[in-house]
């Protein structure tokens, strides 16, 4: 997403906007995609030109600017008018508008837009009708007359010299942001170089979390431990466990996974146990249970936390003693599996309130992972979308899509409640509905996924924050690991990060990374 407020202070665009003021009096200002009034803070600032702050001071006034950028702007983009901009009269404020719309990768992202002139001349009528249209807005007549004597006309040989500098600001906006945006894929250009890993068998991800959860498996890779593996819908937990079977030394055996709640208490049993002929009725012959079949390999009990306090019992037998009795039957069995169990629910609680027995907890809890939700590694879902993408396209034996930019923000900003399996059914969703059409555009995207960006301003302040932490920590990282490979050769790290020397050495200062510290 533009960030406006950054773009408010950029030195060249206040300069542009502020020579445009002060030579013709016209106010300039952005908007988004949706034609609201961007990157100014409305209790300190001031427009210079009293005809366009009377109404911007007001709710009523700014909405109105919005609609009306918003339809123009549509209509502007279905028609097939030539050239960057239009000029146009806001009717509800009387006077003139220049609209330039901002598009980057082919996708509109907002507009520049300068307002409070008049084309051509000024005539009576048109003074007179501003004047009824301000006070439409319940301006104060003095404020009204003040505003009337401050409005110009913008003579025919000024137009182009007005229309080339607003022109300019849209220019600057786009190639700062193209600027930005290059450096954070240059920064995961040269995360993939220091040997990050972003995947681990069929899981992706390079954040931070996901790092930690490739470092655990690997030392567990060889353990008989029980893992109790939790974390919210979707976050990938059976993922984790098949990771966890297949890198074991119990790979080549079976691996099992049963779903604790998917059954009736007395069907789970059998299911699990097995039974003897003629335990009940319909049990016409032998059946050996799944704790059999994952003899020598590992069982995946899902949904652990949704087991009955006696089914509770005999699994926690099972585990301790690797002993079973199948239904209906009287000796008992003996297995060897090793135990994964997973629960999106809060087990300790459970505990606690007396809904999970304790000692079964213990028994299964002897390593715990914890998979964080998607909002908790957003930095994931770009690698997310291209690994999805390109899973589609193998799947349908067709080309790989490409999701815009401009969706991909939109993607980045929902708080995925139902993790990466609703980012995946959304991917596979879009490139459905996109039949033939190449790119996945916003406008594509499924209902709750745009209306979110509209309710949540605020949320998406707050990821802002956390992308820029995320990156100052992933440069704090590359810059430690560099200096150490170069062996404190701060000119070649430099080098190689596309810094100067003095960068660096600016950076080292500010994340602490002074070699007697680390050395310590
Ligand atoms: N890190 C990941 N990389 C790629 N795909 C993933 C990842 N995590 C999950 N998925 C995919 O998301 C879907 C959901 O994963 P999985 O079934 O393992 O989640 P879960 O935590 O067991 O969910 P639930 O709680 O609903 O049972 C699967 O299609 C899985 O392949
Ligand atoms: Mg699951």
């Amino acid at each position: 997403m533009i960030n406006w407020d950054e773009f408010e202070h950029i030195h060249v665009i206040q300069k542009l906007k502020s020579i445009i003021n002060q030579w013709w009096n016209i106010e300039t200002i952005f908007t988004d995609d949706r034609g609201k009034i961007r990157g100014f803070n409305r209790e300190k600032h001031t427009f210079k030109n009293p005809a366009v702050r009377v109404i911007l001071n007001k709710d009523k006034g700014c909405e109105d600017l919005s609609e009306f950028v918003r339809t123009s702007i549509e209509e502007f983009r279905v028609s097939d008018q030539k050239g960057k901009f239009l000029i146009k009269q806001w009717p509800q404020a009387g006077y003139d508008a220049a609209l330039f719309p901002i598009v980057l990768d082919g996708e509109f992202m907002g507009s520049v837009v300068a307002l409070g002139f008049f084309m051509d001349a000024v005539s009576a009528d048109k003074i007179n009708n501003m004047k009824d249209r301000l006070g439409a807005f319940g301006v104060h007549s003095s404020e009204i007359e003040q505003a009337a004597t401050q409005i110009h006309p913008l003579k025919a040989e000024d137009a182009s010299h007005f229309t080339e500098l607003v022109d300019l600001v849209g220019q600057e906006v786009v190639t700062l942001h193209t600027e930005i945006t290059s450096r954070e894929t240059r920064i995961n250009e040269l995360n993939k170089e220091l040997g990050i890993r972003y995947k681990y068998d069929n899981m992706i991800g390079k954040s931070k979390p996901m790092q930690d959860i490739y470092a655990l498996l690997d030392k567990i890779k060889n353990s008989e431990s029980t893992v109790l593996i939790q974390g919210e819908n979707g976050t990938g937990k059976e993922l984790i466990a098949k990771a966890i079977h297949y890198n074991s030394p119990r790979k080549d055996k079976t691996f099992v996974s049963q779903n604790c709640s998917a059954f009736n208490e007395n069907l789970l049993d059998s299911e699990l146990f097995g039974h003897v002929k003629g335990s009940f009725t319909g049990a016409i012959k032998d059946k050996k249970g799944l704790f059999e079949i994952a003899d020598k390999g590992t069982f995946f009990l899902d949904e652990i936390g949704d087991t009955s306090p006696s089914m509770q019992v005999k699994l926690l037998r099972v585990i301790q003693e690797g002993t079973f009795i199948p239904v209906g039957a009287t000796e008992t069995r003996r297995v060897d599996v090793r135990i994964l169990a997973a629960t999106n629910r809060d087990l300790k609680s459970m505990v606690e309130k007396g809904q999970f027995r304790e000692d079964l907890y213990y028994r299964i809890n002897v390593i715990n992972l914890r998979v964080p939700p998607l909002r908790e590694r957003k930095e994931d879902i770009p690698l997310l979308v291209e690994y999805f993408l390109d899973h589609c396209a193998q799947e349908k034996n067709q080309k790989k899509k490409i999701m815009t930019k401009r969706a991909l923000e939109k993607l980045y900003d929902f708080p995925w409640p139902g993790n990466i399996r609703e980012l995946q059914n959304e991917i596979e969703r879009l490139v459905v509905l996109a039949g033939e059409e190449q790119k996945l555009t916003a406008d594509m995207l499924s209902p709750r996924l745009l209306d979110f960006g509209e309710k949540n301003k605020i949320q998406g302040a707050r990821v802002h924050g956390k992308l820029k932490d995320a990156l100052e920590e992933l440069e704090r990282e590359m810059i430690r690991e560099g200096l150490r490979r170069t062996g404190w050769n701060k000119s070649k790290l430099a080098k190689e990060l596309g810094i100067s020397r003095a960068g660096l050495i600016m950076k080292v200062e500010k994340y602490g990374l002074d070699k007697r510290k680390l050395l310590k």
